[in-house]
């Protein structure tokens, strides 16, 4: 696997991967890799000739009060795990070569970047469309690699995808998960054991909503009842929100009547994790098959 941490370096070895006519798959992360990031490393290597895995932890979606400092890093780690799945090239760039003093431009997808994580995240998706178009550019991608777990992220970034006309194939990919359920995260290294355990309530909430529309709820404000009360009856979780939307538009449905995500954010001590589902009405889920996916 080669590493590459500059942008021209990157840049060049782009267009003689496309001049040879190689496809080239782009899996973006901020890094301290974990089996979710890892499947999307497969999936990439499965779909195209190059796979690059970015490792860049992007200050321009983290606000002032946010874990940028802290945020997990593992370099030697993720590189070791990288290579184990035959990941072509690292791409690890320096901040400053990515936003060189003077940097000014910024890429927005109105009113989607306002919903959901936006509201208590107001330059969140901003920060995620900049740097996701300059890694389109640097990198020349023929698909791009995300999870489902950050849904609203993905619905932007299809979006912008989309509106400005990219080359570039949108690939998500489904939630991965510990046994007993969680979403993988880079984010649960913070948590303590007792709030391990707690973090479960988003899993089981959203288990439960689903197996509520299941078996004929179709009514948002009570799915999104129940979920909340099963949240404030878990210290130390602390409900950020709680959505049932349209999966494209992300605008809040009052009832489901047709494929409907419902997401939630909650705070476990001071850990912000975030989780979600798609329901679809008359769709059967056996409760013990059920996995909230
Ligand atoms: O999902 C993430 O890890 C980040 O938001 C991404 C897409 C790598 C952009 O920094």
């Amino acid at each position: 696997m080669r590493v590459i941490t500059s942008v021209r370096a990157m840049k060049a070895a782009a267009s003689r991967l496309k001049d040879a006519g190689r496809t080239i798959g782009l899996v973006p992360t901020m890094g301290y890799l974990h089996r979710g990031h890892l499947s999307l490393v497969r999936a990439s290597k499965r779909a195209a000739d190059v796979t690059v895995v970015s490792i860049f932890v992007n200050p321009a979606q983290f606000g002032p009060r946010e874990d940028l400092k802290a945020y997990p890093r593992d370099l030697e780690r993720d590189a070791r795990l990288l290579r184990g799945e035959g990941a072509d090239i690292l791409f690890h760039p320096r901040p400053g070569d990515m936003y060189p003093t003077g940097y000014k431009t910024y890429v927005e997808v109105h009113e989607l970047q306002n919903k959901l994580c936006g509201v208590s995240r107001p330059i969140h998706f901003r920060g995620v469309c900049t740097v996701v178009l300059k890694l389109f550019h640097i990198v020349r991608p023929d698909r791009a690699f995300f999870g489902q777990k950050d849904a609203q992220q993905a619905v932007i970034l299809r979006r912008m995808v989309r509106d400005l006309d990219l080359d570039v194939r949108v690939d998500v990919r489904p939630i991965v998960r510990e046994p007993d359920g969680l979403a993988l995260s880079s984010r649960n290294a913070y948590l303590s054991p007792e709030e391990r355990r707690a973090a479960l309530v988003l899993t089981r909430s959203l288990k439960e909503a689903k197996i509520s529309v299941s078996r004929g709820e179709r009514r948002a404000s009570a799915v999104l009842a129940r979920l909340r009360a099963r949240i404030a009856a878990e210290p130390p979780a602390r409900l950020d929100y709680a959505a049932v939307v349209d999966p494209e538009e992300l605008e809040p449905l009052k009832r489901i009547d047709r494929r409907a995500l419902v997401a939630l954010a909650v705070f476990i001590g001071r850990t912000r994790l975030i989780d979600n589902v798609t329901v679809r009405p008359g769709k059967k889920e056996s409760p013990d098959k059920e996995k909230a996916r």
